[in-house]
């Protein structure tokens, strides 16, 4: 039976029917839809609507439906228009007319957009529980790294040295920005549509905080207009998300870059590499390259929802049956990513001798050079100079700014003493860097310890929701 068919004298098109379905897609919202659904039947109880019977008969029919729907099969239906018919007729085909009774007072309107918002905070909680796993093997790569150096870059040209904890913790940053930026999300998502009905809100007296409650939401939603069109919760989301996966493609980037023969800071782990079908001598990064790939879909899905909704006037439109799709393709893309992402972290690799000798020459010392001279008073503009000079003079001879005579030195900087070389081995590079977020190793050794707390209280805030 169809939910609307009464008004209409003709069948519809066979193609448009098919074509418009939602339930392909929006079947995965079955367990959403049946949990604001035993909510609703709870509060057309308390409003009268329902008798007891009717409300037990229909709570053991959509237990029943929770039951079949583990198996893929019983949600074979090429009838049922999206995820709410499905439930419908399913209801009403176990336990008869008391089944179309829970219908009362609510419309598919307010379902979808709690359906949405139960999903979309399901999502957030997996996704952290994965980014805590994803900065827990960062962290501990950092801390297993020790002391270990290698060179950073600006514009890709070698720069100055830093610690490799200095450098994964760098992502590690941006993904507990990625965290905060979903939590904030799932703040704002977590009020209650249901009780808008289609539009203006519903006609029977639902105690609307008491289905909020149910659901685990914090409030009711204050604007029924609002509640049931708008999908910013989403679009906020996958944009949250989109910010997420450039960051872990700009991670794959570096590990690709740096698993390369020329840099050779990184060994891939098998585990994570495919072969050529042609080339035997091949390892390629393919778990790194399709991340970086991946980030283009999830950017699409956060193009695809804002530009489904910018031009949509108040309230609900068929257009927004639009927006579910992008919203699962990124959760579920980003998901598996995050997953992956941390287990790569966890069994890549490190050539700390390379990235050793990579810091330890290049010139990464010539601005602590320069400082050396500022610390004897030459201006910095003037420091820079005598030191640009002096890496000249090394490029021709083909030598590094330690291997430079004092004398020679002393041509272009004058303000130079012997002491000059013992500013410019690795570790004294390293330590001159000691302010709060550099890489001095005692400040990283901090920002670890701090990470640490940092994950923990992320993980507390999980165990909240769980
Ligand atoms: N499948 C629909 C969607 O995703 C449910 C809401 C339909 N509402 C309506 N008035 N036709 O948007």
């Amino acid at each position: 039976m169809k939910m609307w068919a009464g008004r209409f004298r003709q069948p519809l098109n066979p193609e448009f029917e098919r074509w418009q379905r939602s339930f392909p897609f929006d079947r995965r919202l079955i367990e959403e839809e049946l949990a604001a659904s035993r909510a609703h039947a709870r509060a057309l109880a308390s409003a009268g609507v329902l008798s007891q019977a009717e409300m037990d008969s229909i709570f053991s029919g959509l237990d029943e439906i929770r039951q079949q729907a583990t198996n893929p099969e019983s949600l074979r239906d090429e009838e049922a228009e999206d995820v709410h018919h499905f439930v419908e007729k399913r209801l009403a085909a176990l336990i008869g007319e008391a089944g179309h009774k829970l219908h009362s007072g609510r419309s598919r309107n307010e379902q979808i957009a709690a359906d949405l918002r139960l999903y979309v905070r399901r999502s957030i909680d997996n996704l952290q529980r994965g980014l805590g796993e994803l900065l827990e093997a960062l962290i501990a790569r950092a801390e297993k790294s020790g002391v270990a150096a290698m060179p950073s870059y600006t514009h890709l040209q070698p720069a100055e040295p830093v610690l490799v904890a200095h450098w994964l913790l760098a992502y590690a940053e941006m993904f507990f920005r990625d965290s905060g930026r979903l939590a904030d999300c799932r703040k704002r998502l977590n009020r209650c549509p249901l009780g808008s009905g289609a539009v203006a809100g519903t006609t029977l007296p639902l105690d609307r905080a008491a289905m909020a409650a149910d659901l685990g939401f914090d409030q009711p939603t204050a604007n029924s207009l609002d509640a049931t069109s708008d999908r910013d919760f989403a679009i906020e989301f996958v944009q949250a998300l989109s910010l997420l996966a450039v960051h872990l493609s700009r991670f794959a980037e570096e590990m690709i870059l740096y698993s390369t023969r020329e840099f050779g800071f990184v060994r891939l782990p098998e585990a994570y590499s495919t072969g050529s079908s042609a080339m035997p001598q091949k390892q390629n990064p393919d778990a790194m390259e399709l991340i970086r790939g991946k980030a283009a879909r999830v950017i699409g899905d956060a193009t695809s929802l804002a530009t489904a909704v910018k031009g949509l006037p108040l309230a609900y439109n068929k257009d927004l049956q639009e927006t579910q799709e992008p919203v699962f393709s990124a959760a579920e893309t980003m998901q598996a990513v995050v997953s992956i992402a941390a287990g790569f972290v966890s069994a890549v690799e490190f050539d700390y001798d390379r990235m050793h000798a990579a810091a330890n020459s290049g010139f990464m010392n010539a601005m602590a050079a320069a400082h050396y001279l500022v610390a004897r008073g030459v201006p910095f503009r003037r420091a820079h100079e005598q030191i640009g000079k002096a890496v000249q003079w090394c490029l021709e001879k083909r030598c590094e700014l330690e291997d430079m005579p004092l004398d020679e030195l002393r041509r272009f900087a004058p303000e130079a003493d012997q002491d000059f070389y013992s500013h410019l081995t690795l570790d004294a590079v390293l330590s001159c860097h000691n302010v709060e977020g550099g890489t001095a190793p005692a400040c990283v050794r901090q920002a670890l310890a701090e990470a640490g707390e940092r994950l923990a209280a992320l993980r507390g805030e999980m165990h909240a929701h769980a």
